[in-house]
């Protein structure tokens, strides 16, 4: 849920030697500013996750788990007793997720190494993340800890570029971006021969954030993040400008910003 204030945007340089253009570097970004991740980025859909989980879950891994976004709206529909635990290579995203969910059990490691026994979770949960992994890699490992029948279910929020301010919000975001140069994912296909056929399912929904939270937001992309700081700092200017001058956003005291969900699950066979 968005704070009521926004909290102020961080003003700490990138690690040195981060490259915006680089894979490895942009997964690692998500180090710096994870308590601002935590309080801005966009929870899942409640009916998203509901048609992700297979029924009468035992177990359920929170893949990239992050500050734990998808994690919260798991522990909150799945039976009393069920163990979720959550992974993420990122151990500042993973203090934010355990100071928030306690008895989440968390592990430090990547969807190339999973740090869990062979056929032990009934479901895998991957949001806003499957773009960063070695896919070939990932989808052995998930299919080794996942017990047959059980579901890999994979997530994105891509916020609605069909409103204007969205759109323009995006161009800023993603304006000479080399590895995400537009605003939505990249629709998952085939994930290999363990699998069944993946489906897809769509889900709208609105985010409501308080005034001056829209540069936070921006701030914890992993392009910003990773930007020189003068650079990052001209960006966040734009998007002050933006929500300054803008009709649907002048004068507001929350944004009501629109997401488009796509959800995809398989079933191991
Ligand atoms: C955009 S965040 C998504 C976090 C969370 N799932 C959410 O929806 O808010 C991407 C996450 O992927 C993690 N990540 C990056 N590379 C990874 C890898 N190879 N294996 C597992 N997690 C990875 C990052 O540490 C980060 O927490």
């Amino acid at each position: 849920m968005a704070p009521s204030t926004p909290p102020s945007p961080s003003s700490a340089s990138a690690p040195a030697g981060r490259d915006p253009h680089d894979h490895a570097d942009r997964a690692a970004s998500f180090d710096r500013d994870a308590d601002l991740y935590a309080q801005v980025r966009p929870t899942y859909p409640r009916d998203a996750v509901e048609w992700l989980l297979p029924a009468g879950v035992r177990r359920v891994l929170d893949l990239a788990a992050g500050t734990g976004k998808l994690t919260e709206v798991v522990v909150d529909l799945v039976a009393a007793g069920t163990d979720v635990v959550a992974v993420d290579p990122s151990s500042p995203m993973l203090g934010e997720l355990s100071a928030r969910l306690p008895g989440v059990t968390t592990h430090q490691g990547t969807a190339e190494r999973l740090p869990l026994p062979d056929a032990s979770v009934d479901a895998v949960l991957v949001a806003q993340a499957w773009h960063w992994f070695d896919v070939d890699a990932a989808a052995t490992e998930i299919a080794r800890v996942l017990r047959p029948g059980g579901t890999l279910g994979v997530v994105w929020n891509d916020r609605d570029t069909a409103v204007d301010w969205v759109a323009r919000f995006g161009e800023i975001l993603h304006r000479g971006d080399r590895l995400e140069p537009a605003a939505g994912h990249v629709p998952l296909t085939g994930v290999g021969d363990p699998f069944t056929a993946v489906e897809a399912a769509t889900f709208r929904w609105v985010d409501r954030l308080p005034a001056g939270a829209l540069r936070v937001l921006a701030g914890t992309r992993s392009f910003l993040l990773t930007l020189p700081d003068d650079e990052r700092a001209a960006r966040l200017a734009e998007v002050d400008a933006l929500e300054a001058t803008h009709p649907d956003l002048v004068g507001r005291a929350e944004v009501e910003l629109p997401y488009v969900t796509s959800a995809y699950r398989a079933r191991r066979r």
